[in-house]
């Protein structure tokens, strides 16, 4: 028996695709299915990102630094679209939202594991943060394993350490799992590329691009927040808007930011 020809619909897995959505109103409400298809759709950038993101790191550790900075390019095309996206969500109403926000019970976006692994590629780690999933579950393997493992900024100043740059052997040696921390030593090696170092300086303007991107995110989720549930709590048990609004402004590459004042 030969395999029947592939075809689009059995390739990309359409039949499975159209039936994992599957709204919990009575009715079901008309914008359940938006609540749902938005989210899915989330998920699968943040499945693409922590892919791409993967291969950046992989790049600096082989000096590829145009492949990084190529790869790059991507994950903030891909940013863009992400925060573009919340336009279609705004759409909905207080009320449309309200007639099944109750059929949500404790689910919430706070809940998504990929997006802390995002976080935690990224450099912001914290152990409270995996001990939220249950044990021995997808979620809580690739976040333990992505706490354990080397984030982008490290990955980076390897990578300038080894094209010659005065990263302090601190910076080079540090903990993985601690959360990326301001270091003034690191500030003044990164000025010391801004100054003389074109195509470095330009290198570094990627993270910074993605930071302000994802930050950029995290602000229209807020105001969505504040204009669909207002200073209700969130469905996930936090304040809701209140807590969200603690998360921004919060850079998650903090040197990049601190030098330019200093330049
Ligand atoms: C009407 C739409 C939405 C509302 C009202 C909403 C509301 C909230 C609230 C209140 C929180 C705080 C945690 C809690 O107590 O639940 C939260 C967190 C979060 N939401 Fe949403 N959300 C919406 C859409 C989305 C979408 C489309 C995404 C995309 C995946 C998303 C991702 C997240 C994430 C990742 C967090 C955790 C943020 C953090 O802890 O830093 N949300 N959301």
């Amino acid at each position: 028996m030969t395999d029947p020809a592939l075809t689009y619909s059995s390739y990309l897995k359409i039949d499975e695709l159209l039936a994992l959505q599957e709204p919990r109103s009575q009715g079901p409400e008309h914008d359940e299915l938006l609540f749902i298809v938005v989210h899915q759709v989330y998920e699968l950038w943040f499945k693409e990102l922590l892919h791409e993101l993967d291969r950046v790191r992989h790049w600096l550790e082989d000096d590829e630094s145009h492949r990084a900075q190529h790869t790059l390019k991507r994950v903030l095309s891909i940013v863009k679209v992400m925060v573009a996206q919340l336009d279609i969500l705004e759409t909905m109403t207080p009320l449309e939202f309200q007639s099944f926000r109750q059929r949500l019970e404790a689910a919430s976006g706070f809940q998504s594991d990929q997006f802390r692994q995002l976080e935690f590629v990224l450099g912001n780690k914290s152990k409270a943060a995996i001990d939220r999933f249950p044990l021995a579950t997808r979620a809580r393997t690739a976040l333990e394993k992505r706490f354990g493992s080397p984030t982008l900024w490290d990955a980076f100043l390897t990578y300038l350490s080894r094209e010659g740059y005065a990263i302090p052997p601190a910076a080079l040696s540090r903990d993985v799992t601690a959360r990326i921390e301001p270091s003034a030593d690191v500030q003044s090696a990164l000025i010391d590329v801004y100054r003389r170092d074109p195509k470095h300086a330009e290198m570094c303007e990627r993270p910074v691009d993605l930071d302000e991107g994802l930050q950029e995110w995290r602000y229209r989720h807020v105001k969505m927040v504040q204009r669909t549930i207002g200073a209700k709590i969130g469905t996930g048990g936090s304040s809701g808007a209140q807590y969200l609004v603690t998360t921004l402004m919060t850079p998650i590459f903090p040197d990049l930011w601190e030098i330019r004042s200093r330049l």
